[in-house]
């Protein structure tokens, strides 16, 4: 288990550093991150180089035993590079400069900066490539994190090149673009710009293609630096930090190219659904990588800097989160960062060791959680523990959420809403897109997936005929790649696996304020028609956003609206292909709706929870034989659990969590008769 914080001992004297080692040791650290943002301090100047001080300290680090995942530093160019190359800052979109003073000035498709950023990691790879602490490569840092597309003329360039290669001919571009509208058609690639301000939208699938561009710009920097620590000879694993459902980047496209996933997951305090967010995000970056255990590259001890309101963990919380990263597939627990800054924007951000010393909560709090850690046994891979995957898939986010559309989605809180109904039923989920939705699993739910690829359909499909369950909907199966209609309507690929046929979207009225959550648009009762009630057994629902008209061809009613512009229409259905099930829901269903329809499906599919009847609050994951039981709840909770303790070895039956109190147990999968080999048998695992 590694344990341990991004390190930045270029922001103090060089008195401090034997300190730091000893107390890195006192609190279990064994790896550092060691300086993300020191290329200033290592190139003050161009051509001058200085490594002296990253030798001490990696030498000090080295002799105390603590590993190093060695920064290329490459995420903030120091001042000359921007004074003396101006062509590396990047633009907004009017084309004004973003300049430096801040971190992550760069253009990604610089070639001046990728040339500087190239040259920099040249050195560290050639210098430090064969150092014993050298244990992992901390590639850049959370590309994209603060900016999330660059309009400079470096972009331009670069889009025109990237398009070129994409589509070949112009000609292509236009048939896959849909240019014969508003006057659009382009006679040479040079002609086309970046969406630059324009008076109203841009061509949807030129955004679509834009953001594939922009994830792809990110990448090129990531891969640019990789190939390098490779030419110098690297061995070590290579990574750069994700930072969960990242719009900006596709991490599904990205993760083959990383040897491991890194992930930053600071959950927000004040986030009523905090738990289910962080178990999502979780379960996001263990499925880019299935059977690679992840590293959480980043979280807080305590506060953040960056929210408007920024208050600290309760007690206990700092150690629930961390063992939800562990249950979920990480073997790595790092923080942001050691040693709390005394100048700089985040000074006010918590740290392994805060301003306060070691005399400190956090200080007791870090410690007894990398003791802990410390002394846990070898845990397995994360393997295929999910029976249930959620389709979540990038393309689809960037193009579901283009203007212009029948209703504004917000796609990361709709798959958070139908993730929330599988999680508080204690499933375990991978998250995955439509392509990796194999007979891996029993259970599928697809929300939204508006853009559909030919090959996601086509495993989809797959699926339910080998006998598959799959929810799909509302707002599925719309667009082609280009985000483009296909001949024949909607549902054009789907529409034989769930045995209906789509009429219209029957958008509803949104809010007024606020955004588009679904709650608050379940709540509002605004003009006549636009409500969307409908029955589900004895459970009175509502829906939102949309009441499709959907027609059933094959399929079964399971549901149909009560009330509105599509009463009497289906907002449920279900149907048998090949040997499994295609389900339809024609609308955003309300909480209690959402909940009804999961429970339908997850009897239907026959999927059992990692740990039955839990208590309320209290979350259980699956690592192959390792289950892991935590009580986010504030009072003490009893579950009795067949197995025995990881930690101590003692064998489990009822056992009392206190509030934020973690079990670590070994459980391994039921192999008797049960039809669910993943869950642990009801019969063992029941709240007191
Ligand atoms: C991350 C970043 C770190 C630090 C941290 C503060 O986004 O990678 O460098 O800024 O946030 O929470």
């Amino acid at each position: 288990m590694l344990y341990g914080a991004d390190y930045n001992p270029d922001q103090w004297p060089e008195e401090v550093w034997d300190e730091d080692v000893r107390l890195m040791r006192e609190a279990g650290v064994n790896v550092v991150s060691l300086g993300i943002f020191a290329w200033s301090r290592i190139q003050p100047a161009e051509g001058v180089w200085d490594f002296a001080w990253l030798d001490t300290v990696i030498g000090k680090l080295h002799a105390g035993g603590i590993r190093v995942n060695l920064a290329t530093a490459t995420a903030s160019p120091p001042p000359w590079v921007s004074a003396q190359y101006p062509e590396t800052l990047p633009a907004d979109e009017s084309g004004a400069s973003y300049w430096p003073g801040s971190r992550q000035h760069f253009a990604p498709s610089s070639p001046t900066y990728r040339r500087l950023a190239g040259e920099l990691v040249r050195r560290l790879a050639e210098r430090y490539v064969d150092h014993p602490a050298v244990a992992m490569w901390h590639v850049g840092n959370e590309f994209g994190c603060h900016l999330w597309m660059d309009f400079s003329d470096a972009a331009r360039d670069a889009y025109r090149d990237w398009l070129g290669r994409r589509y070949g001919t112009v000609e292509a571009l236009n048939a896959a673009w849909g240019t014969s509208f508003w006057s659009q058609r382009y006679a040479r690639f040079d002609e086309i710009f970046p969406p630059r301000l324009a008076p109203y939208s841009h061509n949807p699938s030129s955004m679509l293609d834009w953001r594939r561009f922009t994830s792809d710009m990110l990448l090129e920097c990531y891969l640019m630096e990789r190939e390098i620590l490779l030419a110098a000879g690297a061995t070590q694993p290579i990574t750069t930090n994700f930072m969960g459902p990242f719009k900006p980047a596709d991490y599904a496209a990205w993760a083959p190219h990383m040897d491991v996933i890194a992930d930053d997951c600071y959950p927000d305090p004040t986030n009523p659904h905090r738990i289910r967010d962080a178990a999502f995000q979780r379960d996001l970056v263990r499925s880019l990588k299935p059977g690679v255990p992840w590293i959480l590259m980043e979280q807080a001890t305590d506060a953040v800097n960056w929210r408007p309101w920024n208050p600290g963990k309760r007690p206990g919380v700092l150690a629930a989160e961390t063992a939800q990263s562990v249950g979920r597939g990480a073997d790595g627990i790092m923080f942001f960062q050691w040693r709390q800054s005394r100048a700089g924007s985040e000074k006010f951000h918590s740290a392994m060791l805060p301003h306060a010393g070691t005399g400190t909560a956090t200080w007791r709090s870090v410690t007894d959680l990398g003791e802990r850690l410390g002394a846990l046994p070898e845990l397995p891979p994360p393997g295929r523990d999910a029976r249930v995957a959620l389709v979540f898939d990038w393309e689809n986010w960037w193009a579901v959420e283009e203007r212009d559309h029948p209703v504004e989605i917000d796609y990361l809180a709709l798959c958070l809403e139908w993730y929330g109904a599988l999680h508080s039923r204690g499933l375990m989920v991978d998250i995955v897109p439509p392509e990796k939705v194999d007979d891996g699993y029993d259970l599928a739910i697809a929300p939204a997936l508006y853009l559909l690829r030919d090959e996601g359909a086509a495993s989809l499909t797959r699926f339910v005929g080998d006998g598959g369950t799959l929810l799909a909907g509302p707002f599925t199966d719309i667009v082609d790649g280009h985000d483009q209609f296909r001949s024949g309507g909607f549902l054009t690929q789907l529409g034989p696996v769930l045995g209906v046929r789509f009429e219209d979207f029957g958008a509803l009225g949104g809010p007024t304020t606020g955004g588009t959550g679904v709650g608050a648009q379940a709540a509002r009762a605004s003009a006549d028609g636009d409500r969307a009630p409908f029955r589900l057994g004895h459970v009175e629902a509502t829906g939102s956003l949309v009441a499709e008209l959907v027609h059933p061809v094959e399929a079964d009613v399971v549901a149909s609206f009560t009330d509105g512009r599509a009463a009497g229409s289906p907002a449920v259905t279900r149907h048998a292909f090949g040997a499994g099930e295609g389900w339809y829901v024609a609308t955003m269903p309300d909480p209690v709706g959402l909940d009804a329809i999961v429970g339908a499906v997850v009897e239907a599919s026959g999927v059992r929870p990692v740990v039955a009847n839990l208590p309320a609050g209290v979350e259980a994951a699956r690592r192959g034989d390792l289950v892991t039981v935590i009580n986010h709840g504030d009072d003490e909770v009893v579950v009795t659990l067949a197995g025995t303790d990881a930690e101590t070895g003692a064998p489990l039956g009822r056992t009392t969590l206190p509030a934020q109190g973690v079990l670590f147990a070994w459980a391994p999968i039921d192999s008797g008769p049960s039809p669910m080999p993943t869950s642990v048998d009801d019969s063992v695992a029941t709240p007191a």
